[in-house]
This record gives structure tokens, sequence and C-alpha cells, in this order.
């Protein structure tokens, strides 16, 4: 995720094209940067860090001109860096592009680029867009970009500017936000709408494949035939900060439903092109190299230990190999029986856990080879690792992880499927099959999240006000475990997770009539047994909500409800079971009243011990 604006009109580009940038920051910060057409020429300026790095940079020599485009970035290819930083330019600096998305096929066209005579500066996958923009140009800028997005694949939100052609930009979107901002004799081009709402609240909503010529004066907007495009008016009638969440009343609610996209955006370009395997690209592992070790470790802090522990199910169960998972805080100082036959997994959404990174180092420092998983690019266990394959959520703003939890599992499972592959334990046809279920995951999350009243319900009728337990046996487990943390910190209602069957070892003392309990039914092989636990909570007058797949009739007779989610491949379901838990924790503590996106005494990132 990143964030793009542009400005055409009379006054000065650079002021509004900083302004809307720090809106958008939201969607990265890693890096930013503008371009400015000034006195006959694009200029560039961009700097990694914050938006207060670059304002720093141009500090009393601000660019002067009145159309522009920025970006901030949130690193997908190539680490944060100045480089690396938008816009890009062609060799001459005759273009300037800026980017939100992932262009798949960049290595292809850069091959080509390069044989071509074209020399790239950065290490992104963007700059072949300004490259190939200037390959193809010959006088007619929309017929060059329209070449341009032939030759292109993956998603995206671009915006161009040529120095032929000071008078208008281009922008156009596939699969990634854009919209436009209508002044009086000025217009503006923007991700969201909080860039732009300090100066209009009148907009177009860019469709995919719509194409926009954006002039101080005038709009005109294209389909991919090339055929005009009416675009009614959209009026914002948000404030500013409303506008920043997208319209939701948190951000926690905005990542919550944000998760297809981000699932789709881990799985792009890992995927082979027959839709049957899986391949990992930036690992390039061989049977070699996965037989030199005898054990795994996954270590991690909070939910990303949680999602490691599903991990440990999926590499177990379909690759065979041992794993074990650890808390940081506890692998770090229990001289962890470590050498140069380990694989070590770290998993973080910020990439700066202190726990976390001083378990890799001493983990490195004793021979383990070492591989992150991580959602910030460059960040210090990006780094530190040998190795490392992001989750492609985009900024996770509020402290409640969700979509970096979904995206960690959905990197598990493909991870494990690579292993599986390599290792030959895996039949092609069943890996053939799981990938076909993997691709569906984005349109069941969407089916969750199309209708979250009855989740609403429950959260108010149950209030959720003591003890809550969750139940389930296997990666019902697993899942159980996130859904209470998650309904403890943000809603601070004492929660717990058990494996069904240890219940009867003590804890079912506490079930008592009335006592919430979240049961979790979606693993067949353990389905009997859960459905006994369930009967025994039942027994206790427990009020339970069960979880299950469509299509189960059974567990609606042992329960007093049942939330159903998409029915598919065992292993699949962790990613769809969590939606409602995270749901059923937001509501717990809207209805509470609590402050979800900041609960007390946490932070997002956790970088002291
Ligand atoms: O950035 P990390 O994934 O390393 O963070 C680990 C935990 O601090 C984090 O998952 C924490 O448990 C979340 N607040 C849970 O929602």
């Amino acid at each position: 995720m990143c964030g793009i604006v542009g400005y055409v009109g009379d006054r000065q580009a650079a002021e509004f094209l900083l302004d809307g940038l720090s809106k958008l920051e939201y969607r990265g910060y890693d890096s930013a940067g503008i371009a400015v057409y000034e006195n006959g020429k694009i200029r560039i300026e961009k700097s990694v860090g914050r938006l207060a790095a670059l304002r720093e940079q141009i500090k009393g020599r601000m660019p002067v001109g009145s159309l522009g485009i920025g970006h901030t970035r949130w690193a997908t290819h190539g680490r944060p860096s100045d480089v690396n930083a938008h816009p890009h330019a062609d060799c001459h600096g005759d273009f300037a592009v800026v980017h939100n998305g992932i262009i798949e096929n960049y290595l292809s066209l850069k091959e080509d680029l390069i044989a071509k005579g074209h020399e790239f500066k950065s290490e992104t996958d963007t700059e072949v867009v300004a490259h190939l923009l200037e390959e193809v140009y010959a006088g007619d800028f929309v017929a060059a970009v329209r070449e341009v997005l032939r030759r292109i694949e993956g998603s995206y939100a671009l915006a161009f500017m040529s120095k032929e052609h000071p008078d208008m930009l281009i922008c156009t979107k596939q699969d990634n936000p854009l919209i436009i901002g209508l002044g009086e004799g000025e217009n503006f081009i923007a991700s969201d709408i909080p860039a732009i709402i300090s100066r209009t609240r009148r907009t177009y909503i860019l469709g995919d494949g719509e194409l926009a010529v954006v002039r101080k004066d005038g709009i005109q907007v294209t389909d991919r035939a090339g055929q005009l495009v009416t675009k009614k008016v959209f009026e914002v009638t948000w404030n500013a900060e409303a506008a920043e969440k997208g319209g939701y009343e948190h951000f926690m609610l905005k990542e919550i439903h944000e998760q297809p996209k981000a699932v789709r955006d881990t799985m792009s370009q890992r995927i082979t092109n027959d839709k049957k395997a899986i391949s990992f690209e930036e690992l390039a592992w061989n049977a070699d190299y996965l037989n030199s070790f005898n054990k795994i470790y996954i270590v991690a802090c909070g939910t990303a230990y949680h999602a490691g522990l599903v991990g440990k199910y999926y590499i177990e169960k379909l690759a065979r190999v041992l794993v074990e998972v650890d808390v940081a805080s506890e692998f770090r100082y229990r001289d962890p029986i470590v050498d140069g036959s380990t694989l070590l997994i770290v998993v973080s959404q910020s990439g700066e856990t202190s726990d976390t990174l001083a378990a890799l180092k001493e983990s490195k420092r004793r021979g383990a080879k070492t591989l992150a998983i991580t959602n910030v690019v460059g960040s210090s266990i990006a780094r530190e690792a040998d190795q490392v394959v992001y989750t492609w959520a985009g900024p996770e703003i509020a402290v409640a992880s969700t979509k970096a939890y979904t995206t960690q599992l959905v990197l598990f499972f493909m991870l494990a499927l690579y292993m599986a592959e390599i290792k030959g334990a895996i039949l092609p046809a069943r890996t053939a099959e799981l990938v076909t279920q993997l691709q569906e995951i984005p349109s069941q999350v969407s089916e969750i999240l199309s209708d979250v009243e009855p989740i609403k319900t429950f959260a108010k009728q149950y209030g959720f006000n003591e003890d809550v337990f969750y139940i389930g046996r296997g990666l019902d487990y697993s899942v159980s475990l996130e859904g209470a943390l998650k309904l403890k910190e943000i809603s601070y209602i004492h929660a717990e997770a058990y494996a069904a069957g240890e219940l009867k070892h003590g804890t079912l003392a506490l079930i008592v009539e009335g006592v919430p309990v979240i049961a979790l039914a979606t693993q067949r092989n353990v389905y009997e047994k859960t459905l006994s636990n369930i009967k025994e909570v039942k027994a206790r007058d427990a009020v339970v909500i069960g979880i299950a797949a469509e299509g189960d009739t059974e567990l609606q007779k042992y329960v007093d409800h049942v939330i159903y989610v998409p029915a598919t491949d065992e292993f699949i379901m962790p990613i769809l079971s969590v939606i409602p838990l995270q749901l059923l924790s937001y509501y717990a503590a809207i209805t509470r009243g609590c402050d979800v996106d900041k609960p007390r005494n946490l932070a997002k990132s956790v970088t002291v011990e």
C-alpha cells in the first residue's frame, strides 16, 4: 500500500503534494517524494524516511511549478531508500511516474529494457513503467500510456507526467484505489479522500481500467477500449478524520475489511502461472537445503506467535518436518538447542519487536539458518535474517493485529506447500487442489465480511462482561488462542483459550451457568471429540457460540448459536474462522466503549524488552 497524489492548476503544486501526502502516510511511510514541472524540466525530490525528512530536504528550496505528482511509500520491491523512493523517471528525465501496487511481470520487462540500453537506478518494479513509457513514446502521451498498460501485468494505481506535456497528468488504476478531486481551475489526484478534502469535496472515483487525462480546466475519462466514460460526481460528506479511516469508525475495522486484498496481494507472484503449485522466487530452496535441517523453530510474540502455531501444524502435516514454536521472550533466555542443522523462522508484523530480533540474533550466533516473515520491508528483522518473505498486508495501524495475522497464515500455508513440493511429500494433484482452494480465500473472506450484523448482535447480547472461554482442537485451538487475545487486548475482558480436550483437567470447574464459550468446530478429524467437549460445557449451562463450516448441520443441535463461515479445506479454515472472532472482539470493545485502535497499556510495536 502506498499513497499517490497529483496536482494541476495555477497554485504551487508542491504545497498540495506535501499536504496531501501527509494525509496519506497511513498508507505507507518509509519514504516519500514529489516531482514538479519546473522551468521546462521535471524536478524530482525524494527521501527515505517519513515525509518530514523530505520536507527538511527541500526546506528553503521548494520546487516551483503548478503541475506535479507525489508518493508516500510502503516498500514492496526494493528496501526503503532514497533511490527506491518514488517518483521514478526514465533515462532522460522526460517522464515521472508514481505507483501503488505490484507490477508482476517487471523482471522480464526490465531485462528487455536493459537489453535495449535503458539504465535503471532503483530496485523497484515501478521504474520499468517509466522506462517502458520512454521506449514506446512517439509524441502521443496518452497513446504511450495505453501501450504501457497493455504490457504490464499486476495491480496498480499510477500517475504520470511528461516534460513535453506540462498542462496534463494521466492516471489510471487496476485493483488499487484512485480518486480525482474536482476543483475550480485546478484538479487533484489522490489514492484516498483525506488527501484532497481540504481543497474539494467533489470527486470522481476511478474504476478499474479507466484512464483519466487531468488538466486544470477539465478531466477526460476513458475506459480500457478508449471510449469516453461519463463519471458521476461523488460528494464527500465525511470529515477529514473519518476519511482517513476510509469511512470506517476505526482503523481496526478498516483493516479487518482490507483482508481480502491483503490476502490476495500476499499470494500474488507466489502461485505458478499454471495455478497448480507454489513458488517462492525469493527463497529458491531445494531438497538438499531442506534436508540439511533436522528441526525448525518458529519464534515470535503475540499474534505472530499464534500464527506460528498454525505454521507448525502446516509444516509438520504437509512437509513432515519437526517444528517447535516458542515465544521469543522465552526462547532467547532458555539456552535453546540451535545449531547449523536448525532453521529458525521468525515472524513479526513490524519487523522491530525486540524479543524476536534478539532471538534471531542469538540463533544466528549459534549457527542457525534464518528466515523472517514480516510485513515491513527493510525492518530490522528483515535486514538481520538470512532470507525474508514478506506479507503484503500494507501498513497495519491499529494496535490489534488482524490482517497481518491472516496474511501470516497464508504465507505459512504456502511455505509448507512449497516445502512439501520440494521434498516430494505431497502429490502434485493434491497441491493443485489446495492451490485452487487458496485462491478462493479473498472472496470467502469478503463473504464473511458482507454480513456482520449477527456477530454485532452476539457481542451486544452477551455483553461478554467477565470471563469468556474459547475452545477448539488442532487448528481450531490455535485460532482460539488468537480469538482470546483479540478480545483481551481491545475489550479488556478476561478471556482464555483451551484445547477442548484439556477442559476436564481443571478448567471445567469455571464453567457455570451463563458463562460464554466460543467453540470452534471446523476440523473434521477431531469433530466428534470437539462435539463431546461442547456437550460437557453445555451440560454446565454455558452459553455456547459455535463456529462451523457452512453445511455443518450437526453443531446447531448442541449450541446456542452458530456462526457459519464458507466451507473449504480444513487447512484453510483458520484463515476464515478467525474473521468472526476479530469481529466479535471489535464489537464487544465498541459495546464497552473502549479505545479500539489504541488499547490501554499497549503499543503497536514493542521495541523494548
Ligand atoms: O510486530 P510483531 O508482529 O512482532 O508484534 C508482535 C506482538 O507484539 C503483536 O502481535 C501483538 O500481540 C498484537 N498487539 C496483537 O494484536
